[in-house]
């Protein structure tokens, strides 16, 4: 492809893998990221193509097919069809690959620039959340001849939860309302009276013609009465958010420890927020030691001083511990820790947000893992109401509160978007399945305490002779489990052994009165378990548990609970056919004829365990022989 190597605007670079290569050749030039907003009926496409055209990023051969494309379908006398071009580079890079969100880049002589565009639609939700992420800037299309619509609330409530800081009101197709000034002011009115109640203080309107190039590039004789900026000149002008950033206190979340010999140690990162020079002090969080900054190391040699949106390797003049994850802050101006939260979450995945589940939750370069409360509310992000519910679906937005297993470094998300915004990720597939924004710390998280106890679990099972231990049974309903747990308990106590059983008819009965058997409640069950067990476990117990405990994620989550060693996992493996051809309790047959719901096995999942400690198949083996394995395996781990 031969680019306009001529132009002054010296474009080269239009895919993804050009990236770099782009943003070195403009690399003094500031950058500037933003998203569109509106559906190919505003006229979106058509304006993107106009800003792409404009400042010349469009190579030749692609502007000559699409010379050729326009006359074949006719474009009302217009030479280029812009929204054709950019459709057909859409089409282009979804071939092969999901991308959810195209990212276009172009220069102008002032500025690079990145603009996310993203469907209009209310099913593509979790792709403009993405694509605003990183933006400085939305521009909110509106067709001139509709005025301000529920999509145009829609995008400017999300535009403004993702923290986008700079609003531009680009009232399109003015030439088709005959350039009336009448009309601009009035949806100006509609949208000031709508934005201020959402929290968008200011925002630029701009009326234009994507098709006519109206006040895109160059100012329009056909609106005399506007004497605001052009589009192009705003997007120029407009501060980015790297800028702002400076001005707050140090935030160095740490990416890599670079060690390349004993002599060298230098913490890497982007800065996120504040400016940093040798000799200032610096607080490592969460651990709190601090320390004063030694060296700015970069490529190209130490620097006298770097600010947010700055890739550096920091060297401090104290040995302290530091490693990937923690955040090197300004001393005296150190952000929050915690390990409670509120948060807005917008969920992204087809399975619906399972209250309880533990999730990876990544913010910034921090990984822990998190659970999240049933939803105090969900968001309808047209009417902008809140309405109960119990778990969230895909796209939808709602606020609960949330507990990470340990404490993060963290800033409300309005202050900071690098040490405010999350993504939940699902430990068994690896999909994220979330985005998050932390609003505050839950003020019980800072004021519980550990209280440190002097008598230790290995204290406690050394007075019985013994190793605390869990033997943990799953399997299905019928499977055997109580059986041979019973069998378990009855060997251990005739060796003298301190064991006990938790059996999930019996809990169920108690502790997990309120309990019943969706996919939640599944969940709730196992953790309130895990944690019963854990405690016994500390009083030196060893302790058998009977529970279909249907999801690896939650058996696992209660083996990362235990001390390392002391969890044995026992599949007690009958066949969902032998399980039911025994149906002891008669609950098959119920939930075969349809009277009871979300039996395992029918119409509720299991997941097999993949590598069980210990598995049982009780088609070829006694309960009292399965019984003699798990304790023979048992005390050969003591
Ligand atoms: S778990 O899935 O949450 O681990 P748990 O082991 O506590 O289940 O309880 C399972 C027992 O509850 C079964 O053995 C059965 O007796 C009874 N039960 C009642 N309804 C159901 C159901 N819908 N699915 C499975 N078990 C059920």
């Amino acid at each position: 492809m031969a680019a306009q190597q001529d132009s002054p605007y010296a474009p080269d670079a239009l895919i993804a893998a050009d990236i770099d290569a782009y943003l070195e050749a403009h690399r003094n030039k500031t950058l500037l990221r933003f998203i569109t907003c509106g559906s190919v009926d505003d006229g979106k496409s058509t304006l993107i193509g106009r800003l792409l055209y404009d400042s010349k990023q469009i190579f030749e051969d692609q502007l000559s097919a699409l010379e050729a494309d326009s006359k074949r379908v006719g474009t009302q006398g217009q030479a280029i069809d812009f929204a054709l071009l950019v459709d057909g580079l859409a089409a282009e890079r979804e071939q092969g690959i999901t991308i959810d969100v195209a990212y276009r880049f172009f220069a102008t002589p002032k500025r690079k620039f990145i603009v996310a565009d993203t469907p209009g639609h209310e099913q593509y939700t979790r792709n403009m959340v993405t694509g605003a992420s990183t933006a400085d800037l939305a521009v909110i299309l509106i067709d001139a001849r509709k005025g301000v619509l529920t999509q145009t609330r829609r995008h400017s409530y999300l535009a403004q939860l993702i923290g986008i800081r700079s609003v531009v009101l680009a009232v399109n197709k003015m030439d088709l309302v005959g350039y009336d000034r009448a009309v601009f002011d009035a949806i100006v009115a509609d949208y000031r009276a709508f934005a201020a109640g959402i929290g968008i203080a200011d925002f630029v309107a701009i009326p234009i013609s994507g098709l006519a190039g109206d006040n895109i590039a160059a100012r329009s004789a056909a609106t005399p009465w506007y004497d605001g900026p052009t589009l192009v000149d705003h997007l120029e002008t407009v501060p980015v958010d790297a800028e702002a950033d400076r001005a707050g206190p140090l935030r160095l979340p740490v990416q890599w420890v670079s060690r390349p010999n004993l002599d060298f140690r230098g913490f890497a990162g982007l800065i996120a927020g504040g400016t940093v020079k040798p000799g200032d002090a610096v607080r490592v969080l969460p651990s709190g030691r601090t320390s004063t900054v030694a060296r700015i190391v970069t490529l190209d040699g130490d620097l006298p001083e770097a600010g947010a949106g700055q890739s550096v390797t920091l060297t401090l003049a104290d040995e302290i511990d530091c490693s990937r994850g923690d955040v090197i802050a300004a001393a005296a101006a150190p952000p929050e820790v915690a390990d409670q939260f509120e948060a807005t979450i917008v969920w992204m995945a087809d399975d619906a947000l399972l209250p309880g589940r533990p999730y990876w939750l990544k913010l910034g370069t921090q990984t822990v893992t998190a659970t999240v409360q049933p939803p105090k509310y969900q968001i309808n992000v047209n009417t902008l109401e809140h309405l109960a519910a119990k778990t969230l679906e895909l796209n939808a937005i709602g606020v609960a509160n949330l507990s990470t297993d340990r404490p993060i470094v963290f800033a409300p998300y309005r202050d900071s978007r690098a040490l405010g915004g999350f993504i939940l990720i699902d430990k068994l597939t690896n999909a994220t399945v979330a985005a998050g924004m932390l609003h505050f710390a839950l003020r019980r998280s800072q004021n519980v305490h550990w209280q440190a106890i002097d008598v230790t679990r290995e204290r406690r099972a050394a007075l019985k002779n013994q190793k605390a231990s869990v033997l943990w049974l799953t399997g299905l309903s019928g499977a055997g489990k109580s059986t041979i747990a019973n069998l378990v308990d009855r060997k251990l106590t005739r060796m003298n052994r301190h064991a006990f059983l938790l059996d999930g008819d019996n809990v169920r009965h108690g502790l997990n009165r309120d309990l019943g058997f969706t996919d939640a409640d599944r969940i709730e069950n196992i953790r309130r378990v895990g944690e019963v067990a854990k405690l016994m476990t500390d009083a030196g117990l060893i302790v058998i548990t009977a529970f279909i405990s249907p999801f690896r994620a939650e058996r696992q989550m209660v083996r990362d609970m235990m001390a390392p060693g002391s969890f044995i996992e026992v599949h007690v493996d009958t066949p969902l056919a032998e399980a039911e051809k025994r149906d002891v309790k008669g609950l098959y047959a119920k939930a075969r004829s349809g009277q009871l719901k979300n039996f395992t096995g029918i119409d509720s999942p299991y997941e097999p365990p993949e590598a069980p400690d210990i598995r049982i198949d009780t088609t070829g083996m006694s309960a009292e022989a399965a019984a003699d394995l798990i304790v023979d395996y048992l005390l050969a781990h003591e």
